[in-house]
C-alpha cells in the first residue's frame, strides 16, 4: 500500500512536472513567434521611411552656404586645373570628373566653385524664389535685364538675394564669374 502510494504520488509528480515543462515550452514558443512577428513588421517600414527621409533630406543637405573655402579652394585651383586639362587630367580616372568639367568650362572655373559652394544653397532648388540653375524660362527675363544688372544684383543683393549670395568676403570677380555660370547654364 505503501509503495503503491508513493508511486503514484511521484507519478502524480511526474505529470505535474510535465505538465509545467509542456505549458512553459508553449510559452515560449509563442514569445519567440509573437516577437518574431513583432520585430519583423516594423523594421522594414523603419528602414524605408529613414531611407525616404535620407532621400529627402539630401538635396537640401546640399545647401551648404559654406562662406570660408570657396576662395581659397577657387583661386589656388586655377592653376593647377589649366595644367592638368592639358594632359594627365583626362587619363586619372579618379580625378578626371572634376577636372574634366572645369576644363570644357574653363573660364568660369572661378564662377563654378563659388556657385557649387555657396549660390547653390538657393539657385539649385529655386529657396525664396531665387531662379533655379538652367531654369531657362526663369532666367529668360532678367537676362534680358543685362549682364551688368545681373551683376549688379548679385554684388549688391535684391530682395531675397543677399548681397554676394551672403559671403561678402567673395570677391567681385568670383561672384560676376558665378553669374556667368548661372546665365550659361540658363542661355
Ligand atoms: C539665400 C539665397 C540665395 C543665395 C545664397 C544666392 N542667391 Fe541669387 N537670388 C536669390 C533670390 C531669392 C533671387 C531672386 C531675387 C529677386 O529677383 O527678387 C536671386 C536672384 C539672383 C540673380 C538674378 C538677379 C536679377 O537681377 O534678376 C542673380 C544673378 C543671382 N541671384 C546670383 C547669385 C549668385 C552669383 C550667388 C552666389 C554668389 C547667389 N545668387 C546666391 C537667392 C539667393
Amino acid at each position: 500500500m505503501t509503495t503503491d502510494n508513493a508511486g503514484s504520488k511521484a507519478s502524480a509528480v511526474k505529470w505535474l512536472l510535465f505538465l509545467v515543462v509542456a505549458i512553459a515550452a508553449i510559452a515560449v514558443l509563442r514569445n519567440v513567434l509573437f516577437s518574431r512577428h513583432e520585430a519583423v513588421a516594423p523594421a522594414p517600414q523603419d528602414a524605408a521611411t529613414a531611407q525616404a527621409v535620407e532621400a529627402r533630406i539630401k538635396p537640401v543637405g546640399e545647401v551648404s552656404i559654406a562662406p570660408a573655402p570657396p576662395r581659397a579652394a577657387s583661386v589656388p585651383a586655377a592653376p593647377a586645373v589649366q595644367t592638368a586639362a592639358s594632359g594627365p587630367a583626362a587619363a586619372d580616372a579618379g580625378a578626371a570628373k572634376p577636372a574634366q568639367t572645369v576644363a570644357d568650362a574653363a573660364p568660369s572655373k572661378a564662377g563654378e566653385t563659388t556657385y557649387h559652394s555657396l549660390c547653390t544653397g538657393c539657385h539649385s532648388i529655386g529657396a525664396m524664389g531665387a531662379p533655379r540653375y538652367g531654369d531657362k524660362a526663369a532666367w529668360a527675363p532678367r537676362i534680358a535685364q543685362g549682364m551688368q544688372a545681373l551683376y549688379h544684383s548679385a554684388l549688391h543683393g535684391k530682395n531675397a538675394m543677399p548681397a554676394k549670395g551672403g559671403n561678402p568676403s567673395l570677391s567681385d570677380a568670383d561672384v560676376k564669374a558665378a553669374v556667368d555660370y548661372m546665365v550659361a547654364a540658363a542661355k
